[in-house]
């Protein structure tokens, strides 16, 4: 949620601090801008320029003149909090002088006395924001040195940052800080990057450090140093980024969530390679930091996340219970953390984000450390807040995720539940012989889903019948409730069509009354014991008059005689069918929003990486 880049060095720093942004544009996508140190030489004045425009990042890199010299700078990409989306109210942010340019991530919450504070002493506000206060603020303090400058405003601040800043008259320097919004340092050779993520930087360096909550960093072209809330100064470590460029480019897609999608059968394989040992029928599970006794001793699994993540803790919690037989329960982290709970002793907490920065998640699992929890991350991004102060956890490796819509992040989470699932099960009552078949089935999945993509043309056709109906349903049971939340949810955000995911038990308690003949259900039919009650629940709505989309087994010739429309899976075992079943309802979604001209990759209101509550 909003990006923030920085660059000094020998180049020119408007080309990559604008490509940079291109790659932080999933953050946020409403305006754009820069403010980069301008050359002596340059006509436009030895200053800082600041160049500003709505909408996306190409009409920013429209308005950039190609002879623009200077050698540092810094950018943003913006995601509105605080004030309408306009020119003024875009990133970067320059003091009444124009010596001061800052760009910010983040919310300050007593930025309106703060603002009245710096009115009294004569600054005149150009913007709605909440960020403009840090440009006054630090011109405020500035006595010659920009990083004293930032932290003395740095204690005026209450809320959540990343900041980068650049003063006119300290040439090739820029200063961030950061607190609880996400800042990384790219370290080159002769020159300096900062980033809210290293996506911005892949293309000049690997080498990165991530900042801690309550860091300052100042950096030349040569040169970092980082310093603590106490001033101290940090020892960096270094860590060296394994994601590749192409990861992030769209290999010949049209859009991200295309290729995202159908990279599924390997980014599954990735989130089990190395993890499974069929002789014993385990899993190996290397980053837990729990010895075998202190997993053995957890007696209840909680799950905290947000969206995409959360119904991936649905269907983990839905396994730990059902096949470990420990008791368990997810729990959307913007509620758990507002509602004072009750943190038992033997309770493993799991928080759960692609992102590894969703504030909602951070603060619920920091409140559950306060009071003792044992907390692992299951995240994606390797170096996230999340995956750096949880007690352990498991990276799912699905690579970068860069479409909004969470896909291949979300089968790379159920994967690892699935492993997790079987830990804990084999210390219980698991017997070998059952890890191993359990093993040999999760094996089999990339195989079963890359069939399950091979229906393509079948529901692109489907798409183009349905997606001028504006409501439909989903529905599923047990393990399939929660895949039909996410199938709902998949095609609200990317094709702006009204969708509710249930419980298929439960429409005729109320959702029913929304059934006619332009209102479809799309329902998951498993092959288990649920399979007659799904049919049963089918049948009420055909009854209705509702369109029917059935997706269920390729062997289940019952359900696609009475659906309407029929998408076949590949058949396996049902406790693995959340895996088949979510490939359709992404392509669905993806097909309809495509139908309809939506920007799937960027839709409308969203971001990726929800850092703000
Ligand atoms: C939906 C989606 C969001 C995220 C949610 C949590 O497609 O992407 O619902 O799942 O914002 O994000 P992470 O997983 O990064 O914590």
């Amino acid at each position: 949620m909003c990006g923030i880049t920085g660059y000094t060095g020998p180049k020119q720093a408007s080309r990559i601090l604008v490509d940079g942004l291109k790659r932080l544009e999933y953050r946020g996508y409403d305006s754009a801008g820069i403010a980069v140190q301008t050359d002596p030489a340059d006509q436009r004045a030895n200053a800082l320029t600041v160049i500003k425009r709505v909408g996306k990042i190409a009409s920013l890199r429209q308005a950039v003149p190609k002879d623009l010299s200077g050698h540092c700078g810094i950018g943003h990409t913006r995601w509105a909090t605080h004030g309408e989306v306009n020119e003024v109210n875009a990133h970067p942010h320059a003091d009444g002088s124009n010596r001061i340019a800052i760009v910010h991530n983040g919310i300050i919450e007593n930025y309106l006395s703060l603002k009245g504070m710096l009115e009294h002493e004569g600054m005149v506000f150009a913007s709605q924001t909440d960020s403009e206060v840090i440009a006054h603020l630090v011109a405020y303090h500035y006595d010659g040195d920009l990083e004293a400058a930032l932290k003395a405003a740095l204690k005026h601040l209450k809320g959540t940052f990343g900041i980068g800043c650049v003063c006119s008259q300290e040439p090739g320097r820029i200063v961030g800080a950061r607190n609880g919004s996400p800042l990384v340092v790219g370290v080159g050779d002769g020159e300096m990057f900062l980033a809210s993520d290293v996506n911005a930087m892949l293309a000049h360096t690997k080498r990165v450090v991530y900042l801690n909550d309550g860091e300052v960093v100042s950096l030349w072209p040569h040169d970092f140093r980082i310093s603590d809330g106490d001033d101290q100064s940090v020892d960096p470590k270094i860590d060296h980024v394994t994601w590749e460029l192409d990861a992030i480019e769209k290999e010949g897609f049209g859009c991200y969530m295309e290729k995202e999608i159908f990279e599924q059968p390997d980014s599954i394989e990735r989130a089990l390679k190395g993890r499974m040992d069929s002789e014993y029928g385990l899993a190996k599970l290397g980053g837990l930091n729990l010895s075998k006794k202190e997993l053995h001793a957890m007696q209840r699994v909680r799950v905290i996340a947000a969206g995409t993540s959360w119904h991936a803790g649905l269907v983990g919690c839905h396994l730990v219970e059902s096949i470990a037989r420990l008791p368990a329960l997810a729990e959307l982290a913007s509620e758990l953390r507002y509602r004072n709970p009750v943190v038992e002793p033997g309770t493993l907490y799991l928080s759960v984000s692609q992102s590894g920065e969703t504030a909602d998640t951070l603060y619920a699992m920091r409140e559950v450390q306060r009071r003792g929890g044992t907390v692992l991350g299951i995240c994606n991004v390797v170096g996230s807040t999340i995956a750096r102060e949880s007690d352990g956890g498991i990276y799912v490796h699905s690579g970068p995720e860069i479409a909004v819509a969470s896909t291949k992040a979300f089968t790379s989470q159920l994967a690892a539940f699935y492993l997790l699932t079987l830990s804990l099960a084999r210390m219980h009552d698991m017997s070998h012989h059952d890890g191993s078949l359990f093993l040999s089935q999760l094996k089999a999945i990339p195989g079963l889903v890359k069939r399950a993509l091979e229906q393509r043309d079948l529901i692109q056709a489907l798409a183009k019948k349905y997606c001028h109906c504006s409501d439909f349903l989903f529905l599923g049971r047990g393990l399939l409730y929660p895949i039909a939340l996410e199938g709902a949810l998949k095609l609200k955000e990317i094709s702006y069509i009204h969708a509710e995911g249930y419980a298929a038990g439960e429409i005729k308690h109320g959702p029913i009354a929304l059934v006619s003949p332009q209102t479809p259900s799309v329902f998951l039919v498993p092959n288990d014991h649920l399979r007659e009650k799904t049919i049963t629940n089918l049948k009420e709505i055909k009854a209705r008059g509702g369109p029917v989309i059935a997706i269920a087994s390729e062997k289940d010739l019952e359900v696609a005689a009475i659906a309407d429309d029929f998408i076949p899976v590949p058949d396996c075992d049902s406790r693995f069918q959340p895996f088949t079943m979510i490939v359709p309802l992404q392509l669905f979604a993806y097909f309809c929003a495509l139908e309809l001209g939506r920007d799937v990759d960027q839709p409308r209101n969203l971001a990726k990486s929800v850092t703000v509550e």
